[in-house]
């Protein structure tokens, strides 16, 4: 009920304080702010995104917040806590914390990174389902980039919090990122939403995904959830495999603008992506690459759109016979 919503939002913000207190004002903190220097974020970064630490140990948080007068239950309910034999311990320790908030600002869960790798369990520890977190239906920055995203009709979906941190300092502050979980309807939804708001044309979402697996995966997914925007797709691919978080460290805020500007429209990406296989070289080798790009060209659902992406493949393949090309695709 709203009582109890409002007691969880209570200890997320005690929560929340509580981590940034030590991340900056504990001496413990040292290694956490260590940690974000040695990617490129100084202390004032840290601070605009809210970010925190949890100390080592067992019962810092729960202590304090039990002080506060939150009941183990509640804190084991929102996540800030699991259930132990002998009482509620602290969900996240020892690791560097990326609070969530909703649009409105309320802090409803956090991204918890271990600060090195030959640490127990795994690099990043979300928040679990609770009555105000909702993994499907949350997207991280989306308070920062709301008025951005509606005033500019864009959005840039990235995968990771850092990434979303560096494309906001790179001036791209319209970057947003789902939590741990892919990119699916309902978020396709709350986006969609505020790209109309700013005119009849549904608006541009720019994809970046990571070159590795789960940056592939996370693609596929939410290309296919693609024809639900109404929006012009892009794709902003990084030759060298780095996400916006390396970039931003690697080669610093421009890299980050060239990187979207660059942004090619996904179907050029996938179609490419296919007849990139193919040497093109023999009539032979173009019509594999024809049957082999077409089902992409068929699962367009609008026509003109269908036949327009259609004719560049003809042209891609360089088999200059659209009429062909297009009764090909028509055959998927
Ligand atoms: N993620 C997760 N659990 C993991 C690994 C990843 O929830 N064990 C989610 C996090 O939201 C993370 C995103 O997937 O931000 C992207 O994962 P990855 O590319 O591995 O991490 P980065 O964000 O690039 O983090 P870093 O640069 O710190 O390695
Ligand atoms: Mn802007
Ligand atoms: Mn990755
Ligand atoms: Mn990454
Ligand atoms: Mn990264």
């Amino acid at each position: 009920d709203e009582n109890k919503r409002q007691r969880l939002l209570d200890a997320h913000k005690a929560a929340a304080e509580f981590y940034a207190h030590h991340l900056f004002r504990s001496a413990e903190g040292v290694v956490a702010r260590r940690f974000l220097d040695d990617r490129g974020f100084a202390g004032s970064h840290a601070e605009h995104f809210g970010l925190g630490y949890a100390p080592p140990g067992w019962e810092n948080l729960v202590g304090h917040l039990r002080r506060k007068g939150f009941s183990d239950q509640e804190l084991v309910e929102g996540g800030l806590a699991s259930q132990g034999r002998r009482g509620a311990y602290d969900r996240f320790r020892n690791r560097v914390l990326w609070p969530i908030r909703e649009v409105t600002g309320e802090v409803v869960g956090f991204g918890a990174r271990k600060l090195n790798p030959d640490e127990d369990g795994p690099k990043y520890l979300n928040s679990p389902e609770s009555p105000i977190f909702h993994k499907g239906r949350i997207l991280y920055g989306l308070d920062l980039a709301k008025r951005h995203i509606s005033r500019e009709g864009k959005a840039i979906v990235v995968e990771g919090y850092t990434d979303v941190m560096a494309c906001h300092l790179a001036g791209e502050n319209t970057a947003i990122a789902t939590c741990g979980t892919s990119f699916g309807e309902d978020h396709v939804k709350i986006l969609r939403r505020m790209l109309l708001g700013r005119s009849n044309q549904g608006g541009k979402v720019v994809f970046t995904f990571d070159g590795d697996k789960a940056g592939q995966k996370a693609a596929a997914r939410a290309f296919s959830e693609e024809h639900a925007f109404s929006s012009e797709t892009y794709v902003a691919i990084q030759p060298d495999g780095l996400d916006p978080g390396d970039l931003w460290l690697q080669q610093g805020a421009r890299s980050i603008t060239d990187l979207v500007e660059n942004a090619v429209p996904m179907y050029e990406f996938k179609i490419k992506d296919v007849i990139d296989n193919y040497d093109l070289e023999t009539p032979e080798s173009r019509m594999a690459a024809l049957e082999a790009a077409a089902p992409v060209v068929a699962s367009i659902r609008n026509e003109g759109v269908r036949r327009g992406w259609g004719k560049n493949l003809d042209r891609w393949i360089g088999l200059m016979d659209e009429g062909y090309v297009l009764q090909r695709v028509n055959q998927h």
